[in-house]
């Protein structure tokens, strides 16, 4: 399956899933050192990252082509990304040239623009990174959008097959965690979106004010139906935990007060027992595995003895980044392409 585009897991079918998940172990385990020899990939991070940075630069070294990033933090002119304004102020370049001029020294090109949290409908509509995607003419991935994480998804699904977590029958318990600021939704939609196509059973736990936007559940919901899973969303944090065979923690926005900083830290500011501890495992299935995309604030979203005991699997969920990019990569530049 050849690759023009990366954005959204639900572009695609599950076989196709199965098909860039069966790549990326092969890779894993037998090296194609040549395999983009020549290839370039341009990095476009209008928002901050670890692993994302790191993974895709390793990545592409490790099939034998190049990288490079471009951020704001680095000596570039500014980036405007507003339409139709005047450009009087500390920007002195637009991305209408900036990212064609970005894109054209690339084989493909990735780009991360995190939601700005002003109006749910222009993030869920991803507006700032469909400006951009309309800008590039080569092969894209979406790197993290307003409301996208697709390469999150497909390292946490590899990782969920590789510690043999069912698929039919399995309860994967998506549960907001506490955080001191309100952050996007794009992890827990994709996250939801993921595990609901992989045929899991799943529960949205969460406070009453954070509830998923319908839009995305009845997306999930649809992919469930397809893939023989559930879908459900519940502030019964109790009755959802048991069971479970995963807790994937996400810090997320207020729905109910999207866009207002205010309104959305007063509701969360009672809410600091949303934070993923011993006890949550309590009535779950033994070997309940503990997931999260990272990074993560010890102590506040997750304690510290999660974190560091045996259910968790976020460092194989971080590594597993990685080895499902470069089958992305594969397929867009190299062979498969
Ligand atoms: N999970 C994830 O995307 O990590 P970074 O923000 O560090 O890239």
């Amino acid at each position: 399956m050849a690759l023009k585009e990366f954005n959204d897991l639900a572009d695609f079918r599950i076989a196709d899933v199965e098909a860039l998940l069966a790549l990326a172990t092969r890779l894993q385990r037998q090296p194609e050192p040549q395999a983009l020899a020549g290839k370039v990939l341009a990095l476009l991070f209008l928002s901050p990252s670890l692993r994302t940075l790191s993974s895709f630069q390793a990545a592409m070294v490790r099939l034998g082509g190049g990288s490079f990033v471009i951020s704001p933090e680095m000596s570039i002119h500014g980036l405007e990304t507003r339409s139709g304004i005047v450009m009087d102020g500390a920007a002195a370049e637009h991305m209408r040239e900036g990212v064609p001029v970005i894109a054209s020294y690339g084989d493909a090109v990735g780009i991360r623009v995190f939601a700005n949290r002003s109006s749910l409908a222009d993030d869920l509509a991803d507006k700032e990174y469909n400006a951009m995607r309309a800008l590039v003419k080569k092969p894209l991935i979406n790197m993290e959008s307003a409301i996208q994480h697709p390469c999150q998804s497909l390292a946490d699904w590899k990782t969920m097959d590789e510690l043999a977590i069912p698929r039919r029958g399995g309860k994967f318990v998506l549960s907001w965690a506490w955080h001191p600021k309100a952050l996007p939704l794009a992890v827990p939609s994709a996250t939801l979106h993921m595990a609901a196509m992989r045929g899991m059973d799943v529960t949205v736990v969460r406070p009453a004010g954070f509830e998923l936007p319908p839009a995305v559940m009845d997306k999930a919901r649809q992919a469930a139906t397809l893939s023989g899973g559930s879908v459900r969303e519940t502030s019964d944090r109790r009755e959802a935990l048991e069971g479970a065979h995963v807790i994937y923690a996400k810090e997320w926005s207020s729905t109910r007060h999207y866009g207002d900083r205010v309104a959305d830290a007063k509701l969360r500011e009672e809410l600091q027992d949303w934070r993923v501890d011993d006890p949550w495992f309590a009535t779950t299935r033994p070997d309940c595995r503990f997931m999260h995309c990272l990074p993560v604030r010890r102590g506040v979203a997750v304690t510290d003895r999660v974190l560091d005991g045996p259910r968790s699997v976020v460092i194989h969920e971080a590594e597993n980044r990685m080895w499902g990019q470069m089958a992305v990569l594969y397929q867009m530049m190299g062979p498969g392409a």
